[in-house]
């Protein structure tokens, strides 16, 4: 179908398959949290190294300046806050006719396999993704977990989840990299997968480290947030992790990029 595959060349590079997505849909969930407190300086910072954007619809309309390159991605889940419900209590929050009114290139969804709500997570996924292929709109799939943090990392879940996120209609599946046996959950998802990067990393390098070894395994990519704009050189991490994935950058040459 011709939309679909022109709206998915605006999040993934058609000639390597391979995207930089940058997430910055956080605030829905913790508000003005630090590296996005002013999210139009964020966009400004890290222009010229993003295939694609996540972001919720109040950022985009106030502070996404269209540039007819850089795709973006709605986040069309959510509810929950981290001061009030469990995050997995997440439902759907924007219509189909509404991403298409805004006339964006794909929607994101959490799906949250393995909690007490994981079913209605995976029908109103599944039923939202037959909505937007009508329309031919991308839909991301993100595997979520709720309270169990531990589970972002457990290859056996990221497997499951990653799988079975993608029967159920995604397009790309944003999930979490596990080390040991990540070939695993790339061989056992059919579709492409984007590195989300959760809150922590000790240093930079082990972001990059992350990346590489992660497409080396088989990822399509990031789709990131924290990582980038919490670092202390967002500017340069972005610049990094964009050589990596687009220009098969060393981690060596990623650093000393980093230093210039
Ligand atoms: C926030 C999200 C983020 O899009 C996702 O977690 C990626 O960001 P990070 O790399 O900071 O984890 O779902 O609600």
């Amino acid at each position: 179908m011709f939309g679909k595959k022109n709206r998915l060349a605006r999040i993934m590079n058609p000639e390597n398959g391979k995207s930089l997505v940058m997430a910055m849909d956080h605030g829905m969930v913790l508000g003005p949290t630090r590296g996005i407190e002013k999210p139009d300086s964020t966009l400004k910072l890290l222009e010229g190294f993003m295939n694609a954007v996540i972001i919720n619809k109040g950022i985009l309309t106030t502070a996404f300046v269209p540039d007819g390159k850089t795709g973006i991605i709605l986040r069309v889940s959510g509810g929950p806050t981290i001061i009030g419900n469990d995050l997995s209590t997440e439902g759907i929050t924007t219509s189909v006719e509404e991403a298409l009114r805004l006339g964006v290139d794909g929607v994101i969804i959490n799906v949250f396999v393995g909690t007490e709500n994981e079913s209605s997570s995976l029908i109103s996924f599944a039923r939202m993704a037959d909505e937007c292929h009508k329309y031919g709109l991308p839909v991301i799939g993100a595997t979520a977990v709720g309270k169990d943090k531990e589970k972002h990392f457990d290859p056996d879940y990221v497997k499951l989840s990653a799988r079975v996120v993608a029967e159920f209609g995604a397009d790309i599946v944003k999930t979490y990299y596990t080390g040991e046996r990540f070939e695993e959950v790339v061989e056992g998802c059919p579709a492409p997968i984007l590195l989300a990067g959760g809150p922590h990393a000790d240093t930079d390098e082990e972001t990059l480290i992350m990346v590489t070894e992660a497409l080396e395994k088989g990822a399509a990519g990031i789709a990131m947030g924290r990582r980038i704009w919490q670092s202390e050189d967002p500017r340069g991490m972005i610049k990094a992790l964009y050589g990596i994935i687009h220009q098969d950058w060393s981690v060596e040459e990623a650093i000393s990029s980093m230093k210039k």
